[in-house]
């Protein structure tokens, strides 16, 4: 076995060193939308850095997890919204296993928030919208690049990429056909605040159709 010289760092640094706002449960919304709101809220308050930065979890056609980070985009009646290409892996995955999970980490408040549900798309209208009130640079990387694919060199992209900052100049309409906004349906919400002592707290909200039920975790 290699023994990297990370080991000491490791076990040197310190974790869950935020500090959590009071959080009550029994006083919680009754739905997760709601507590999601005003947790992202005061983490913003709190000063997170990219507190709409989250994991994206999915599943391939195998059953094989893969997971990478992405900006969330919305958070509506609906879900939790996220905007990507169709015919990026994730993409792929979602087509073939539209279930996913998201995880939020806002160190500054030593909060977690885990969302797990189904997955739909956005209309053909909604994400040519999105696509439209992206800046011209994320445009022509969406419109120029097949996200995911295996790339021969830095210059191969670049080149595509300008090509698709001509066209979007000169044609200013164009939407790239493969941007998809997409919507996590949640079936269960789960909302994690740290303690000093390891005491954690866990509230898990569980979907019954147009209601929500609640139930404390163990730590
Ligand atoms: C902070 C951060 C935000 C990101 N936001 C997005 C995003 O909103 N949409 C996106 O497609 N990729 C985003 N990415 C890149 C993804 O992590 C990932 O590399 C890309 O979507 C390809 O993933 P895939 O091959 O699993 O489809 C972001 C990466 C980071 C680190």
């Amino acid at each position: 076995m290699i023994v990297r010289p990370l080991r000491d760092s490791l076990r040197s640094l310190k974790s869950l060193t935020g500090t959590p706002p009071p959080f009550d449960p029994s006083a919680a919304p009754d739905n997760p939308f709601d507590l999601f709101v005003e947790w992202f809220t005061q983490a913003v308050d709190a000063g997170q850095v990219e507190p709409h930065a989250m994991a994206l979890s999915t599943v391939d056609a195998d059953g094989v997890p893969d997971a990478r980070v992405l900006i969330l985009k919305d958070l509506t009646d609906e879900g939790w919204w996220f905007a990507s290409s169709s015919a990026s892996a994730k993409g792929v995955e979602l087509t073939a296993n539209p279930v996913a999970a998201l995880t939020f980490y806002w160190p500054t408040v030593g909060r977690s928030v885990r969302v797990r549900g189904t997955v739909t798309r956005g209309s053909d209208d909604e994400n040519a919208r999105d696509f439209s009130r992206r800046g011209l640079g994320a445009r022509a990387v969406a419109l120029g690049s097949p996200q995911s694919a295996p790339l021969g060199s830095r210059d191969e992209s670049e080149a595509a990429i300008d090509t698709a900052a001509r066209e979007l100049d000169a044609h200013p309409e164009l939407v790239s056909p493969a941007w998809t906004l997409w919507c996590v349906r949640p079936e269960s919400v789960e909302f994690w605040q740290s303690d000093a002592e390891r005491r954690h707290q866990r509230l898990r909200y569980s979907s019954q159709g147009q209601s929500w039920s609640t139930t404390l975790l163990w730590p």
